[in-house]
């Protein structure tokens, strides 16, 4: 099975991620050898980054060292994003009394790692939620309708990683590095929504180009792993990888479709006008979050067979222009955003360079020549990290520093 070390994938999802299988014939990742891909992971991404620019995490830690400390639960603890969560939490120094991870059956009794401690799965039921603080959810919908409330009722602050609340109007939907302020509204029901992965990434680097020019019109189109669908994704990727090299038959699950050396348009069920839902979560989200009620923005998203980090084509209209220069410069020094825009030395950023990194990455920044005002960017995120469990632990960092 695969799974996450310090963010990125042990060297069995590595190797599949690294687009080793066969793609026709051909190695998909233009015959890169496995040690070539292995040193694009997250180590040398980090020095290229450090060679692209400067590099401004928002949100590095606000609460490390602080003296009061917090009960803390992770609800969905042993899936892709919870685990991420609680290595998070632990790389921060969040400053916690007591953490309790809780899960389904299937899980209870897994032991867990939280520094130097061994940490058992419990039960999410009725009883578990009492005598916390603090509770990151990320266990699905269904689980976040009935529990996410009555943690609340509880007293506990609910930072919810679904889409089960994100619309509701008296939910805060946050991301720290765009709006923040927004935060103060968890008081009306407990609960603060962690937007969809892709619209995070996205907003991040939308969020310094509206403050400069205004957004006039946003046009995205998504590559997104198969990480964003949980553990039962990244198994089924993994699984058709191994499957192939076998010469067996497939077997198609959660996606619906061979994903393995596929692209799939379909992200979710589609709606009636056509749109796919995480179409209109992007759509509905960003408006949300950037207070644009009438913003303008078609999305298109597909998955692609990438195991972790999502990347975007976005195009952007602006009320007025920005040239290529003033566009790298606002967005190398957004917080948040790390610029790797370098075309001529054939540096731009990829899910792998973005995998167990905290920053969205930013390139091929270009003047879009068809509109009066109009820009073109890749922006590339790890979903699991910054599109979930970091941008969930950022706002628990910005609650326990200004309100609890
Ligand atoms: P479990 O591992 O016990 O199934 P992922 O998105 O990676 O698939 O992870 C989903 C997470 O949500 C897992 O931790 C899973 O626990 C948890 N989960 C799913 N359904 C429930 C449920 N009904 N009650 C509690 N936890 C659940």
């Amino acid at each position: 099975m695969a799974k996450r070390v310090q963010g990125k994938a042990t060297s069995k999802t590595t190797a599949a991620s690294k687009g080793k299988a066969a793609d026709k014939g051909k190695a998909a990742d233009k015959g890169k050898a496995a040690d070539k891909g292995k040193a694009a992971d997250k180590g040398k991404a980090a020095d290229k980054g450090k060679a692209a620019g400067k590099s401004k995490v928002a949100g590095k830690s606000k609460v490390a060292g602080k003296s009061k400390s917090y009960r803390v639960a992770i609800v969905g603890a042993t899936g892709v994003v919870g685990r991420e969560m609680l290595r998070t939490l632990e790389e921060r120094r969040f400053p916690v009394s007591e953490i309790r991870l809780l899960a389904s059956e299937r899980s209870v009794g897994e032991i867990l790692e939280f520094g130097e401690e061994e940490i058992r799965v419990g039960l999410l039921d009725d009883k578990s939620l009492g005598g916390l603080d603090l509770a990151l959810f990320s266990a699905g919908s269904d689980v976040s309708l009935k529990y996410a409330p009555l943690a609340a009722e509880k007293g506990c602050v609910v930072i919810d990683n679904t889409s089960a609340f994100r619309r509701d109007e008296d939910v805060p939907l946050v991301v720290p590095e765009v709006n923040a302020g927004d935060l103060a509204a968890y008081t009306l029901r407990g609960i603060i929504a962690n937007p969809n992965c892709s619209t995070i990434q996205m907003v991040v680097a939308l969020k310094p180009l509206h403050d400069a020019a205004g957004l006039k019109r946003v046009v995205v189109a998504t590559y997104q792993s198969v990480s964003g669908a949980g553990q039962s994704g990244v198994k089924e990727l993994e699984q058709q990888c191994r499957d192939l090299f076998n010469m067996r038959e497939l077997s198609v699950g959660h996606f619906g479709r061979q994903i393995a050396f596929n692209c799939l348009p379909q992200i979710d069920v589609f709606e009636a006008d056509g749109y796919s839902r995480e179409e209109h979560k992007m759509m509905h989200e960003t408006r949300k979050i950037l207070h644009l009620p009438d913003l303008p923005l078609s999305a298109t998203t597909v998955r692609v067979p990438v195991f972790y980090g999502h990347a975007e084509a976005v195009n952007v209209e602006l009320q007025k222009p920005l040239t290529q220069a003033e566009a790298r410069e606002l967005l190398s020094q957004a917080p948040g955003i790390l610029l790797m825009d370098d075309p001529e030395e054939g540096q731009y950023p990829t899910p792998i360079d973005a995998a167990g990194r905290d920053e969205t990455l930013v390139g091929r920044v270009r003047v879009d020549p068809s509109v009066p005002a109009g820009l073109d960017l890749w922006v590339v995120a790890d979903n699991v990290r910054k599109g979930a469990a970091l941008n969930s632990v950022q706002i628990a960092e910005c609650l326990v520093a200004d309100f609890l």
